[in-house]
């Protein structure tokens, strides 16, 4: 890999919080300034670049005609597509706009976090902005999903490593998600499984079963539903994830997660 010209990578912001940014700024293997300085050419982030405005502008435009067919273009957020789109506004224009037109002619797309891969809070019932995920707008090329709000830091330079390195998109599943890190339940190989197994389950919050670190399925763990790899790569380098900090799992990397009753709900 170190011989081969950097990949252009253009990463676009719709509706979000940023947050998948926020995580994919932690990753540790591989090392993000790794990423950012030796893996990928990160031509376009008007989150993370140091140009703004009309330069911000002129680069997004200048590497997609120059990588025309080349690019990877990388979505965070999604598009509202009620007043034609004008409740998310980049650079005077609307986002589903440059969105459209950013994805004509990438080689890849990838739909960072629940809110690209499936449209997350900002689409939750009422959805005021009438708020969707890419694929509703992106119809003729395949999304790479790595959905999770945010995804797991190593899961998201993971992702990228393999593209750069074997030179294709991962092995999907049928809803777009890369198998290697979504193909197991977080209750699959949750660490607390044995108490599951053994009916002995946290009641309430701070109950004795809560002390002795028992299954937190009747306090509302949705992680026999849910899909990630929360619970073999865990977060933060490894160190732990939701279960293991002692709450259950909201299922946030499941479609329509915030429209399930993921909070605090026991169904
Ligand atoms: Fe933020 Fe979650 Fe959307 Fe990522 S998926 S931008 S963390 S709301
Ligand atoms: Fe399954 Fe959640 Fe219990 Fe873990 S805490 S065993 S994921 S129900
Ligand atoms: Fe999200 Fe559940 Fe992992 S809430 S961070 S998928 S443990």
């Amino acid at each position: 890999m170190e011989t081969k010209e950097r990949t252009p990578v253009l990463w676009l912001h719709g509706l979000e919080c940023t947050c998948c940014s926020e995580s994919f700024i932690r990753s540790a293997h591989p090392l993000v300034k790794d990423v950012v300085l030796s893996m990928i050419s990160l031509d376009y982030d008007d989150t993370l670049m140091a140009s703004a405005g009309h330069q911000a502008e002129a680069i997004l435009e200048e590497t997609m005609q120059k990588y025309k067919g080349k690019y990877i273009l990388a979505v965070e957020g999604n598009p509202p597509l009620n007043e034609d789109g004008m409740f998310c506004i980049v650079g005077g224009k609307p986002f589903l706009d440059q969105l459209k037109h950013a994805a004509k002619d990438a080689a890849a797309i990838i739909a960072w976090g629940s809110c690209a891969s499936w449209g997350c809070v900002q689409a939750a019932r009422p959805n005021p902005t009438q708020a969707v995920p890419i694929h509703k707008v992106i119809k003729d090329k395949p999304i790479i999903k790595v959905p999770g709000c945010p995804p797991i830091a190593e899961v998201m330079t993971g992702v990228i490593t393999y593209m750069l390195t074997f030179g294709k998109v991962p092995e999907l599943d049928r809803q777009g998600r890369p198998k290697m890190f979504y193909s197991q339940r977080i209750h699959d190989k949750c660490y607390r499984r044995p108490h599951f197994d053994a009916g002995q389950f946290v009641e309430q919050w701070d109950d004795e079963g809560a002390r002795k670190g028992y299954c937190l399925y009747k306090v509302g763990c949705k992680g026999p539903t849910t899909y990630n790899a929360c619970s073999t790569v865990r977060w933060n380098e490894g160190t732990s994830f939701p279960i293991q900090a002692g709450h259950g799992c909201i299922g946030c990397s499941e479609d329509g997660f915030w429209d399930k009753g993921s909070f605090y709900d026991r169904l």
